[in-house]
């Protein structure tokens, strides 16, 4: 019988803590629409962690370590994060900063996705971001994928054919990139 391939784990990370969070929204359709091959786990715990303080790395704060220690297990990453007054927002840029020093992104196989076509400063800033840490910045996974409204629901989104069919090509993308490795 042959041995099923491992499922490719996906660590999918919103920038915005908002319940409501339209980032958060895309990732978790996103989880939903990833076939048995792929697992992907949303990260729901970048509002436990401290600032960022160079005098406290060593040990990691607990909450950091638990990050990095799901970052370094992922088989690749997907940040969505808001623009806020034309930067990222200081959830994402904290949790990047405490990772600045540790091995956790290098060559590690990055999606970035946008909900806003609008957000250009912060989506660049935060490539800038990642590719300073060594990430591998999957381009062909890195897609802006709008989302407006108040209110939507995983069943909205489902509802859109281009939103699913834009998710499941950085799936695709993801795959085909782990496949290359
Ligand atoms: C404090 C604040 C600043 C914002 N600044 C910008 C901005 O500079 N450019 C932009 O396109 N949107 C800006 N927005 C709009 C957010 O990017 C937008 O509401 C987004 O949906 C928030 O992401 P979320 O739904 O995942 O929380 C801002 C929102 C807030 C709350």
């Amino acid at each position: 019988m042959p041995i099923p391939a491992k499922p490719l784990r996906i660590l999918a990370v919103s920038g915005s803590l908002r319940a409501a969070s339209l980032n958060t929204l895309l990732l978790q359709t996103l989880a939903t629409l990833a076939p048995a091959s792929i697992d992907v786990q949303l990260y729901r715990h970048l509002g436990d962690l401290p600032l960022f303080n160079p005098d406290l790395e060593k040990p990691l704060p607990e909450p950091v370590a638990d990050f990095k220690n799901h970052i370094l297990s992922a088989d690749a990453v997907i940040i969505a994060s808001p623009e806020y007054a034309h930067g990222v927002t200081g959830v994402i840029k904290n949790a990047l900063d405490w990772l600045v020093g540790t091995e956790a992104f290098v060559n590690k196989p990055v999606a970035l996705l946008n909900v806003s076509g609008r957000a250009v400063h912060a989506y660049a800033a935060l490539r800038e971001i990642v590719t300073m840490m060594f990430a591998n910045i999957i381009d062909a996974a890195s897609l802006t994928i709008p989302l407006y409204g108040n209110g939507l629901t995983e069943a909205d989104v489902l509802a859109n054919p281009q939103t699913v069919q834009d998710l499941q090509a950085v799936l695709v993308a993801l795959q085909q990139a782990q496949n290359l490795e």
